[in-house]
């Protein structure tokens, strides 16, 4: 299917891996003009290349840190600067942190709010002028699954409430801005196999006893007794993304999406606590 993004000027926080390297990708594959934003330049530069390799399509980078209003403000400039509109905004950029109540500290609590719904408020803010000068757009903030169900008992009490805030976020900004034609949707993913998040679960769960060369043996173990089902790939979120903010989902707004195959999908961080103490078996054959 066309989905009518050609030459649409398309910004995504958090572009330059995982989901938001996806949605790079497709949307680049589908024409439309793509800026990715994040904080490490190397990263972004390596995002580029591959978008490249895959699609033929040379897209933008900025460098940007959209927990800083600095940042965001420079980010729309350039923008601005280089492109004179923008008709989507890909809120992406996002992380959790998975860990007892009581562990939570301060900072993580904060930080928690600055990554995730504070910097999709923040950013939607300065992108929507740049929207409404050229007659409307659409934008699609990516929570998590932790926004509406708990992922591992006790764990998500810092994580989930950030996520939640962007569901009722979406549900709000797409009413207020409607009357401007422009459409806000929010994805809500599952468990999506990002190599870094991988790791900082690993980490947080089983205290870093997984070697990197071990990494895609544990996952494969664990998914094997995961009920039969699978977690998600980028791409699986990236093109609900594509499609939420095309002009084929025009009559989509203010609504919240879950991509995560099917309630009985269970977590990977469930997975990886339920099974911390038998790690060790999962690497060695017994
Ligand atoms: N993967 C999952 O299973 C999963 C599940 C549910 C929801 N989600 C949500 O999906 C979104 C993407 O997750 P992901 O797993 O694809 O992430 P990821 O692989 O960890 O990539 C995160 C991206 O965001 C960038 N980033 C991080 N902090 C930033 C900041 N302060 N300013 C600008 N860019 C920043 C990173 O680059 P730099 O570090 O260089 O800045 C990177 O490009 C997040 O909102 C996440 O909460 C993911």
């Amino acid at each position: 299917m066309d989905l009518g993004l050609k030459d649409k000027v398309v910004c995504i926080t958090g572009g330059s891996k995982g989901i938001g390297l996806a949605s790079a990708d497709v949307f680049a594959r589908e024409g439309a003009r793509v800026i990715i934003c994040a904080r490490r330049a190397e990263r972004l530069a390596a995002a580029a290349e591959s978008v490249r390799n895959s699609t033929g399509m040379a897209i933008d980078t900025v460098q940007a840190d959209v927990t800083r209003l600095d940042s965001i403000a420079a980010l729309f400039s350039t923008i601005d600067e280089q492109f004179g509109r923008l008709d989507i905004l890909v809120n992406n950029a996002g992380t959790g942190t998975y860990k007892a109540f009581m562990d939570v500290s301060d900072d993580e609590l904060m930080d928690g709010m600055a990554i995730n719904f504070f910097a999709q408020f923040r950013v939607a803010q300065k992108a929507v002028p740049l929207m409404r000068r050229c007659g409307g757009g659409a934008i699609v903030n990516v929570s998590g699954r932790t926004a509406t169900k708990t992922n591992y008992p006790p764990g998500s009490t810092c994580t989930g409430p950030a996520k939640a805030a962007e569901v009722r976020f979406s549900s709000d900004l797409g009413n207020e801005l409607a009357q401007f034609n422009i459409r806000v949707n929010c994805v809500i993913p599952g468990v999506v196999e990002t190599p870094d998040r991988f790791r900082k679960w690993e980490k947080e769960a089983v205290g870093g006893k997984v070697d990197p060369q071990s990494e895609e043996k544990v996952r494969r173990a664990l998914e094997e007794r995961s009920m039969g089902r699978r977690w998600g790939e980028p791409e699986e979120i990236a093109n609900v993304v594509a499609f939420l903010a095309s002009p084929r989902a025009s009559y989509v707004n203010a609504a919240s999406i879950i991509v995560d195959g099917g309630s009985l999908t269970k977590s990977y961080v469930t997975e990886l606590y339920s099974h911390k103490d038998a790690i060790e078996g999962v690497l060695t054959p017994r």
